[in-house]
C-alpha cells in the first residue's frame, strides 16, 4: 500500500472535543488534490490504523496541503488520543486517500446533513460545490452551539446555504423528519454523522419511498459499543476449526488479526461494507450502518469490524 509521511503543520482547537491539523508532505513537495468523501489512514505507534476524513479547504489546496478533523473519542480509542497529542512539528505516517463517500455532481441540488464530527466530509463537498457555482444546502448538527467545527470555514463557504442546529436548542434543533419531508424527490442526500443520526434519515427516506440511489452515508462516530455491557464470546473459522475468544472492548477483527488471521477491512466503523462475513452457525449482534433490515433480520451477514455476538458462539466462513 502506497503510504504518505506527513508533518503537522498546525493544530486548532475547534470544540471542546474536536481538532483540526493542517498537514503537508514531509518532502516538502505539494500533496495531491483530494476528493471530497476522502479519507486518510494513520498509522498508530503500535502499528495499527485509524480512519479520518480528509478537508478539502481552497486555500489548503492550493498551497498543496491537507486537514483532518479529528474528535476525541473515549479511552477505547487509541487512535484520536494519539492525534490529540500530536504538535506542531510532529510527522504521522498515512495511507493515501480512500473514498468510500463520493459526491457526484449532476444537475439537482444536493442537501447536505452533518452530524458532529461528521462535517468533515461534508465541508469538502460544500467547497467543492460552491466551486462548481452548484446550489446546495449544509445542515448541521451538534450538542450544542461551541461543538460546532470548521464553523468559520462553513460560514465562508456556505453563506447563508449553512443552517446550524445545536440540539440543546429546541427551536433550532434538527428535525430529520421535517428535513426530508420538504425535499423533492430528485433531491440527493449525503449524510454523515453518528448511526442513530444515519438511521432516522434512512428511515424517514423509506418511509417516503425515495429512490435509496439519492442517499449516500458515512458512519462517523466509531460504533456505540459500551465495553460494560459486551459480553465476550467466541468465534469459529470454517477454514481452519481454529476458535478465537472475543472479550469485551475488542473487535472480531482485533482478535483474529492478533492472531494471525489475514482479513479484508477497510473503515472499522461499520459503514463500507468491506469486511463483511457469512455467518454459518450463531447470532450476530448487529451494530453496522451497512446490512439492509432483511439482511440483519436473516443473521447470515455481519460486519466483524463493530458487530459482536448474542450468542455464545459465532461460526464464520473464514
Ligand atoms: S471495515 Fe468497514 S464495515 Fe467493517
Amino acid at each position: 500500500m502506497s503510504h504518505f509521511d506527513l508533518v503537522v503543520e498546525s493544530v486548532r482547537r475547534d470544540t471542546p472535543l474536536i481538532r483540526s491539523f493542517v498537514l503537508s508532505a514531509a518532502d516538502g513537495e505539494p500533496l495531491p488534490e483530494i476528493d471530497p468523501g476522502a479519507h486518510l489512514r494513520v498509522v498508530l505507534p503500535d502499528g495499527r490504523d485509524r480512519p479520518y476524513s480528509l478537508v478539502a479547504l481552497p486555500e489548503l489546496e492550493a498551497a498543496g496541503k491537507w486537514a483532518l478533523g479529528v474528535r476525541l473519542e473515549d479511552p477505547g480509542q487509541g487512535g484520536s488520543r494519539y492525534m490529540h497529542a500530536l504538535a506542531q512539528g510532529d510527522r504521522i505516517r498515512t495511507s493515501a486517500p480512500i473514498n468510500n463517500f463520493p459526491l457526484s455532481i449532476g444537475p439537482a441540488s444536493p442537501v447536505l446533513i452533518a452530524g458532529g464530527i461528521g462535517v468533515t466530509p461534508l465541508v469538502s463537498m460544500a467547497a467543492k460545490l460552491a466551486r462548481h457555482g452548484k446550489s446546495f444546502a449544509l445542515h448541521y448538527a451538534a450538542r450544542s452551539r461551541d461543538h460546532f467545527a470548521f464553523l468559520e470555514e462553513l460560514r465562508t463557504i456556505c453563506g447563508d446555504r449553512l443552517s446550524l442546529h445545536p440540539d440543546d436548542d429546541p427551536d433550532l434543533a434538527l428535525d430529520i423528519s421535517a428535513l426530508i419531508a420538504s425535499l423533492q424527490s430528485e433531491t440527493p442526500i449525503y449524510v454523515c454523522g453518528p448511526a442513530p443520526m444515519i438511521d432516522r434519515v434512512k428511515a424517514e427516506a423509506a418511509a417516503r419511498g425515495r429512490d435509496p440511489e439519492k442517499l449516500r452515508y458515512e458512519l462517523f462516530t466509531a460504533p456505540v459499543a459500551d465495553p460494560q455491557g459486551d459480553a465476550a464470546f467466541q468465534v469459529e473459522l470454517k477454514s481452519t476449526g481454529q476458535v478465537f475468544d472475543v472479550p469485551p472492548g475488542k473487535s472480531i477483527i482485533d482478535v483474529l488479526e492478533s492472531g494471525g488471521v489475514d482479513l479484508l477491512y477497510d473503515c472499522q466503523r461499520g459503514d463500507c461494507g468491506v469486511c463483511q462475513t457469512v455467518v454459518l452457525e450463531g447470532l450476530p449482534d448487529h451494530r453496522d450502518a451497512v446490512l439492509s433490515d432483511a439482511e440483519r433480520a436473516s443473521n447470515k451477514l455481519m460486519q466483524i469490524c463493530v458487530s459482536r455476538a448474542k450468542s455464545p458462539k459465532l461460526v464464520l466462513d473464514l
